[in-house]
């Protein structure tokens, strides 16, 4: 049965998933950054920027198995992009990832403003869904059509997934640093899920859930 899995999403040793003020500048939030940068010391990380080279191992298996199996995303729209309200006050944005982002399969922006599909080279269609976040995962586990979906986040967006129980599978890696302001993930916590591994590398501490209850 296909799952909803959550991949790479970078936590602080305080909590945090994304800093405070995110904008078109800073679209982590401050000091956020931080949480990512093992990413792109991977290989698959850099492959992602279009770069040769990075560290294969631990970090760089987490990172791949992101993709695996994928064949279609969930996110919210803060993680899309800066433009909030209107559509119209940007109508143009498409998203942070260039004309190619490295979906390669629909991608379902959750958002309480209409928009017609996007479609970008390489196979990425964003598609805006305005009716909540079961439409949503019906329509990804539709058009992934046997494969599991991935739920990008952010912070708010996964609250409101692993809230409903909608979470079959998650990967957290537990960053070394401390960012003290931000969204936090688990502020209401967390009941009906059980870890089921954790590995550290000299970057980073990868801890794995899963859902206990149907
Ligand atoms: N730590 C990590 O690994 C990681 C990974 C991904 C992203 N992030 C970061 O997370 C931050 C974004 O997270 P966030 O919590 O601010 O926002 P988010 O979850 O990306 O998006 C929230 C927005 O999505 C729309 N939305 C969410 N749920 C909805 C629903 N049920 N129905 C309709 N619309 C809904 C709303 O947009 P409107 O009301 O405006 O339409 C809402 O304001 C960014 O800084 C991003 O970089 C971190």
């Amino acid at each position: 049965m296909p799952q909803l899995r959550v991949h790479n999403f970078c936590l602080s040793l305080d909590g945090f998933g994304a800093g405070p003020d995110q904008s078109r500048e800073d679209p982590l939030g401050a000091g956020a950054e931080r949480l990512h940068e093992w990413v792109f010391k991977t290989r698959t990380g850099l492959e992602m920027l279009g770069r040769p080279g990075g560290t294969t191992g631990l970090d760089d298996e987490f990172v791949a198995r992101g993709f695996e199996g994928i064949g279609a995303t969930v996110m919210g729209r803060n993680m899309f992009g800066p433009v909030r309200g209107p559509w119209s006050t940007d109508p143009q944005w498409s998203g942070w990832w260039g004309p190619n982002p490295p979906y390669h399969h629909p991608v379902f922006v959750l958002c309480h403003e209409p928009r017609p599909p996007l479609p970008m080279e390489g196979g990425t269609v964003f598609h805006f869904v305005t009716d909540g976040i079961e439409a949503a995962l019906e329509r990804a586990l539709a058009a992934a059509d046997g494969r599991d979906v991935r739920l990008g986040g952010g912070v708010s967006t996964i609250r409101q997934y692993l809230r409903a129980g909608l979470v079959d599978w998650l990967h957290l890696p537990i960053v070394p640093v401390l960012l003290g302001r931000g969204e936090r993930l688990l502020d209401d916590g967390l009941t009906g899920y059980r870890t089921t591994s954790f590995a550290a590398s000299d970057e980073v501490m990868h801890v794995v859930m899963e859902r206990t209850a149907a």
